[in-house]
């Protein structure tokens, strides 16, 4: 089989891991995908500050790299500029994208889409909320068929960390903060963090799917926890309460009974027995309300290299499958890996 070419933009944290993966594990994304999985070049802006990554793989003209001979590009760069342009070039040159960026999916993603539509490529953004979680596919495919009322959770893993670490070790707010840095969760503006930012991006994805519209951050009702003092913590522990930042997506009838959806971000008092209580750390959890499915949780690792590497890497292998197997979807390997252990008796 030809392989399938794959273009990185951006190696930081979640980039080193991805690319270590990939280099790493060539049998098993060859088996998962039915074909090699070859990295054909890394962009970067600062090649000196990337020692790791082979010479022959680095690049600085993104650009160049996107619109040349690769398959699919994985766009782990952030923010709205460069990463808009790029991504528009690859997908009208037809390669699809898989990309961790909520804000630029958040701010334009109709235009990303749009352009994926016309060029009949894939958009993949699994990464982009809520880290290791698988959240956005369930709400995309499994949870299709039902009728989602609510979806509310806590999806910034460096807030929480903040947060937790201010409530259980009395931590101050710019040590925890600074940690959260150091631990690779914080965004390269970690104002994006703190003010909610983030977590607004985030719920205009969640919204957008979960309720088949189109909610951009702008639409999200957002305050961080910049506010959020020592005191309030205090407070909150003698209330039997954890202060946590939520995200809240939910289907809400106007005066005059019609529908529409309501996204907002801000911090929150929770009683300590309520299970988003007890999510500390980068760690996220997100409640999904449904009619028929009623409720379900998802928790997990929300931030960091890692978490985020695993959502990235699934939908690198998802495209790469479809391209090698023209869209027939997941099913079972024909290529395994390991050997089974026979448990039965001769
Ligand atoms: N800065 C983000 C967070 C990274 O803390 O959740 C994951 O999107």
């Amino acid at each position: 089989r030809e392989p399938v070419r794959v273009a990185l933009l951006g190696c930081g944290t979640v980039g080193t891991e991805v690319l270590r993966l990939l280099r790493e594990r060539p049998a098993e994304f060859a088996a998962r995908t039915g074909a090699p999985v070859e990295v054909t070049g890394v962009a970067v802006r600062r090649p000196h500050k990337h020692p790791d990554v082979p010479e022959h793989l680095i690049t600085t003209d993104a650009h160049a790299l996107v619109e040349g001979d690769v398959d699919l590009v994985v766009e782990l760069v952030g923010g709205i500029e460069p990463a808009r342009s790029l991504l528009l070039a690859a997908l009208r040159s037809g390669k699809s994208v898989v990309t961790a960026n909520k804000a630029l999916l958040a701010e334009y993603g109709s235009e990303l889409f749009a352009a994926a539509d016309e060029s009949g490529v894939d958009i993949y953004f699994e990464a982009s909320v809520a880290g290791a979680i698988p959240l956005l596919r369930p709400l995309r495919e499994s949870l299709a068929g039902d009728r989602i009322n609510r979806v509310m959770g806590i999806v910034n893993g460096t807030t929480n960390y903040i947060l937790s670490a201010m409530d259980a070790s009395g931590s101050t707010y710019s040590e925890a903060l600074e940690e959260a840095g150091e631990l690779g969760y914080a965004e390269a503006d970690p104002t994006a963090d703190v003010d909610g930012f983030d977590a607004a991006a985030k719920a205009a994805i969640l919204a957008s799917l979960a309720f088949h519209t189109r909610v951009t951050a702008t639409d999200v009702h957002r305050e961080g926890i910049a506010g959020v003092s020592a005191g309030d913590i205090a407070a909150a522990q003698g209330l039997d309460r954890s202060v946590k930042l939520l995200s809240i997506c939910e289907r809400v009838v106007d005066d005059d009974g019609t529908e529409a959806v309501s996204a907002r971000v801000h911090p929150a008092m929770i009683p300590k027995s309520h299970p988003l209580a007890g999510v500390n750390g980068a760690f996220n959890a997100v409640f999904v309300e449904a009619e028929s499915a009623g409720q379900l949780m998802f928790y997990g690792q929300g931030a960091g290299g890692s978490p985020t590497a695993s959502a990235v890497l699934g939908d690198l292998v998802a495209v790469a499958r479809n391209l090698v197997e023209s869209g027939k979807g997941p099913r079972e390997s024909a290529h395994a890996q390991l050997p089974v252990q026979s448990m039965g008796s001769t």
